[in-house]
């Protein structure tokens, strides 16, 4: 059995003002009509997967209750985070509440934000990857690289893929977000695939790499595991011991360290929402490359997003090129397209006014 492990506590900040703190991109409906949350759980649900073990903030739990429930999922495991400590704290978390139960289990971990509209190609690179994850391999899901992208991890193969292949590969190093020059070297190369930020692995692997790189971390997240209390059905971990661990991404604290990683190729259509340039690509676009939704009218605009997100509130654009507006009810953004990534700096400064 495979436990399908959905990670939903980030803030989605690069979306903002759409994505907020107590409405993250993930609950809202960004391209289509459903929340990249549902699809996400609904995409890892029938044949192998067990119901789903989801990890969140106490902000979200009943957002995530209640999607959950809107798609047919009435048995989660919903773990709280006290504090929000990014990928890793909440990995080891499932894993260490899993391993009470069946240390071999296989855990696929799948983050919450992204857009995989082919599900059978989906289920068939998890399938393929099972073998390897029995065997101890950390494995990954690779995605052919379009553009030098900084904002994801980067795979370096051992062996080139065979055409279509679905054969895990050995991989000879990751690299999570690399510098703009370093992308540029590694698409060119050719021997580079993008990390879906999808992981399978199993709880007893995954555990061994984390007591080998991350010892005290493991130290305190066992102890809020151990001394977590059930809220109303919700796994409360415990906040004392959580707070001392530090914040990191599973990317930094296990995937660049470790050398019994794997990738599985994965050619279906995959998109991480994670700026509005990303979503501008995933919005269809007009004639002149102009992506727009709600109240909005353009005018000679070119290669932009116009998006209004209130009925009350009319958008108009004139002779814009490669520009991101985005208007709700109480703040409006506008950048060009190729500052979309400094949309968090924006809210961190926000975040100093208050
Ligand atoms: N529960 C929980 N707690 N979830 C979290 C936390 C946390 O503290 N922090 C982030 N998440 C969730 C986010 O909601 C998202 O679904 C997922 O973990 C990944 O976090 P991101 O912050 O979106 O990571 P990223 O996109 O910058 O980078 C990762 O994904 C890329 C592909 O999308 C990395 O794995 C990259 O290597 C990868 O290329
Ligand atoms: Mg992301």
């Amino acid at each position: 059995d495979i436990v399908p492990v959905i990670i939903c506590g980030g803030c989605g900040t690069r979306l903002w003002p759409l994505s907020r703190k107590s409405y993250p991109k993930q609950f809202v409906p960004l391209v289509g009509e459903t929340s990249l949350f549902k699809a996400s759980a609904l995409r890892l649900t029938g044949g192998r997967f067990t119901p789903p073990l989801i990890l969140t903030n106490a902000d979200f739990r009943f957002l995530v209750r209640e999607q959950l429930a809107e798609i047919g999922i009435t048995d989660p495991t919903i773990l709280i985070e006290p504090e929000a400590r990014n990928t890793a704290p909440a990995i080891l978390a499932a894993a260490l509440y899993l391993e009470k139960s069946d240390p071999d289990a296989l855990m696929l971990v799948a983050p919450s934000d992204h857009v995989i509209p082919d599900n059978e190609a989906f289920l068939a690179s998890i399938l393929a990857a099972t073998d390897a994850a029995r065997a101890g391999q950390l494995v990954t899901f690779g995605i052919e690289p379009t553009h030098p992208e900084t904002g994801y991890g980067y795979l370096e193969l051992s062996e080139p893929t065979g055409a279509g292949s679905l054969s895990p590969i050995k991989l000879k190093q990751f690299v999570e977000k690399p510098s703009i020059d370093r992308a540029t070297d590694m698409l060119a190369s050719g021997n580079f695939l993008w990390n879906a930020g999808i992981f399978l692995f199993s709880v007893r692997s995954i555990l061994a790499a984390f007591r080998r790189f991350e010892p005290d971390m493991v130290e305190h997240v066992a102890q809020s595991v151990d001394r977590s209390e059930n809220d109303l059905g919700f796994i409360r971990l415990a906040p004392d011991s959580w707070s001392r661990t530090q914040s990191i991404s599973v990317d930094y604290a296990v995937m660049e360290r470790t050398d019994n990683l794997s990738v599985v190729p994965f050619s279906g259509k995959w998109s991480d929402l994670g700026g509005w340039d990303a979503v501008r690509r995933e919005t269809e676009p007009d004639e002149n490359g102009v992506s727009s939704s709600g109240p909005v009218t353009a005018i000679e605009c070119r290669d932009s997003l116009l998006r209004s997100e209130s009925d009350s509130v009319e958008l108009v654009g004139i002779g814009l090129k490669d520009i991101i507006a985005v208007a709700m009810p109480d703040a409006v953004l506008v950048a060009d397209s190729s500052r979309a990534q400094d949309v968090k700096i924006a809210v961190s400064k926000l975040k100093e006014k208050q």
